[in-house]
């Protein structure tokens, strides 16, 4: 019987640092796992594929508007569905030697991800065993997660820095994927551009009070703001910098579960 991939989705306020942990964490599984990883931009302001150094593909979003245009053309009797199906595998999904990636990106119409979650459903529920893991950049409005996905996802990490907002957030997104009926086997809480005793207290408090595991806290890096100002791929970068190392136990921690 085929293996399902293990899910993670990364969410959390704007701003806390999910992108860089996301890409870090890629970093870390290319280093020291061999596993078959699926890397999806699941945020609409996606900037992922710069922080891993490689050229962003056409996005499910554009794909979608592009494959909806040519069907207007034809008859009625023409189903669109295969021709997408055949544009996401063919022309969305990146391959690199080291890991896929996906970017969801957003269509034309305002307001409304129906048709991209619809995808996400899709690839989340058909996708069997070819990759090991796939990981989620997520928004904290988990705006790509439908209440109808009936593949559930193995864990949700969240992310906060050390401010009211990224704390309230973190109980929202548990709050919101109880609303949003969002099949989450595991919530698991990550610290991130900590840098005093008081405010990492205040999050262990977070963590009993809302009963959901610190799998750890991760130290603001200068190393990682002057990477971040240059503008570098994360993948590229040589130095084993304080937040990278304790991204890597964090990592560890996560996949020797799985
Ligand atoms: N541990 C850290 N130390 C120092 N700077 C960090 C750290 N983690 C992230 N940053 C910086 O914080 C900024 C925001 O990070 P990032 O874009 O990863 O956040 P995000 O949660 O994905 O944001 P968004 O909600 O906009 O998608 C970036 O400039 C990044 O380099
Ligand atoms: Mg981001």
């Amino acid at each position: 019987m085929a293996i399902a991939p293990y899910i993670i989705a990364i969410s959390g306020k704007g701003g806390v640092g999910k992108t860089t942990f996301t890409a870090l964490m890629v970093k870390s599984i290319i280093a020291d796992y061999h596993k078959k990883v699926l890397v999806i931009d699941a945020d609409p302001a996606a900037n992922l594929a710069l922080l891993l150094g490689i050229q962003a593909p056409i996005s499910i979003g554009q794909i979608i508007d592009q494959t909806k245009k040519e069907v207007e053309k034809k008859s009625d009797f023409y189903d669109g569905s295969a021709l997408l199906e055949y544009r996401l595998w063919e022309d969305a999904l990146l391959e690199d030697p080291r890991f896929h990636f996906l970017m969801m990106g957003h269509t034309a119409g305002r307001g409304c991800y129906c048709q991209i979650n619809e995808v996400l459903t899709y690839i989340l529920e058909n996708i069997k065993s070819y990759y090991d893991l796939i990981l989620l950049d997520m928004d904290a409005g988990l705006e790509h997660l439908s209440r109808n996905t009936k593949r559930i996802l193995d864990l949700m990490l969240i992310l906060t820095d050390p401010s009211f907002m990224g704390f309230q957030t973190v109980q929202r997104i548990i709050e919101l994927s109880q609303e949003l009926q969002i099949p989450i086997r595991k919530f698991q809480l990550i610290g991130n551009m900590f840098s005093d005793f008081k405010s990492k207290d205040a999050l262990k408090s977070l963590s009993e009070q809302l009963d959901i595991e610190l799998l750890g806290i991760i130290p603001l890096d200068t190393i990682l703001v002057q990477i971040n100002l240059q503008g570098t791929s994360l993948l590229d970068i040589e130095l084993n910098f304080p937040a990278y190392q304790e991204i890597k136990q964090i990592i560890w921690k996560i996949l020797r579960e799985i």
